[in-house]
This record gives C-alpha cells, structure tokens and sequence, in this order.
C-alpha cells in the first residue's frame, strides 16, 4: 500500500519536489530519510556529540540535508568545508570554500577533535594521490586521540578506488564505537552505503 502510495507520489510530483518523497523535517530542518542516514544521525553522531572532549567538529561536504547538523552538536563547535560555492548556503556556522586537499592553507594544525567526511570520497576526492592527500590533511587537521568517521557507496560506480588508501591510511587505526560495537558498519541500503571508524594515532 505504501509502495503504491510512494509509486503514485513519484507520477504526480514534479520533478523538482521530488526529494520531498526522501525527506522528513525535524527542529525546523530537512533531512534525509534512508537507512544510513538514521544510522548516522541517530547513533553515530549522538555517541561522537556526547563525548567530553569533542569540542570542535568539522564536517566535509554539505547539502540540503546536512544543514540541520549543527544541532546535533548542541556543545560543539560545529564548521564545514565544501569546495563547491554553490553548496555553501546549506552551511550553518562557520564554512569554508575551499579543497579538502588545501585544508592546511585554511585550518590550524590540531584544531579539531572530530572529522566527519561522508560522501566524499567517491563524490570528488578520487584516485590514490588524492585519496592519500586527503587523508593526510584529515590527520593533520585532528587533535591527538581525534576521530574520523569516513563513508561512502560500496557500488562499482562510487566506491572510492583505491579503498585500502583509506583503510590503511597511515596514522589512523580503526576505532569500534561501543553503539555499534564495530569499527565499521555496511548500511541496508541498495548502495551498500559503509561507515569506518579511524582514531589518529602517534
Ligand atoms: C555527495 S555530497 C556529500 C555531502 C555530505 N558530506 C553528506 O553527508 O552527504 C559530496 C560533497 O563533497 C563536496 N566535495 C567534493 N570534492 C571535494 C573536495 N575536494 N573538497 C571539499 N568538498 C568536496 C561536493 O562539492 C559535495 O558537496
């Protein structure tokens, strides 16, 4: 009934309202309303947000969907980086344009406690150089002990190539959070959307 009901929805809404049909509003903010994101929304961020020393959060990336985030850090110090201008009104707080690749010509050293990049790699940050390159700047923009929560699609088409610059990433060692008792997690999802958990060590 709800399949037809949505199938219906999908011939009579126009086109461009359609995100509508992935969408619940919550504290005055729209967000998306799959799997992976009620994982990340519910319990992957509420654990990191109720950590004493997570003080400062940078999220990679933003759209439509991530502009409620801010709250989900209600003592955080929340800010955000997108290299695209025309994502940075969907920026709440303090936002960069720029490259995660440049994160050093726009963050201190050791500035940051948690680093959330999901839907990053695979959606711009490609490739082993880049992929690498990336890494490198998230661990040098973390505070000893700080975390990086990394996630992407495990389908051909987005699945960051090559993977193992990620889950060998020097500097970083998987991180299981106890609400998931894993340091990674495949979400129910038709895209196999994936979570890893990293501390930075040394
Ligand atoms: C699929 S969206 C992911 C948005 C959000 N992080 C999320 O949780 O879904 C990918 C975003 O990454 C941004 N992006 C791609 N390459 C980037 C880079 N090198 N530096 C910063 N942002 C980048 C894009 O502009 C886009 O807004």
């Amino acid at each position: 009934m709800l399949t037809q009901a949505v199938q219906l929805a999908k011939k009579t809404i126009p086109r461009r309202h359609r995100w509508l049909l992935r969408a619940r509003r919550r504290h005055g903010s729209w967000f998306l309303r799959t799997p992976d994101r009620r994982l990340l929304e519910g319990k992957i961020i509420p654990y990191f947000a109720g950590l004493r020393g997570v003080r400062r959060v940078l999220d990679i990336g933003c759209d439509w969907y991530t502009a409620g985030y801010p709250r989900l850090f209600p003592t955080q110090q929340y800010c955000s980086i997108d290299i695209d201008p025309e994502k940075a009104h969907f920026a709440r707080g303090e936002h960069r344009v720029a490259s995660l690749l440049e994160l050093d010509q726009h963050m201190e050293a050791a500035s940051v406690d948690l680093v959330i990049a999901n839907g990053v790699f695979g959606w711009g940050v490609d490739g082993r150089a880049d992929i690498s390159l990336a890494m490198r700047q998230i661990e040098r923009v973390l505070r000893a002990d700080g975390c990086v929560v990394v996630g992407w699609n495990d389908t051909d088409e987005r699945r960051p190539d090559p993977l193992a610059e990620i889950l060998e990433a020097p500097g970083f060692a998987p991180f299981a959070i106890p609400n998931i008792k894993a340091a990674s997690v495949v979400t129910d999802t038709a895209y196999r959307h994936t979570y890893h958990f990293f501390k930075k060590i040394g």
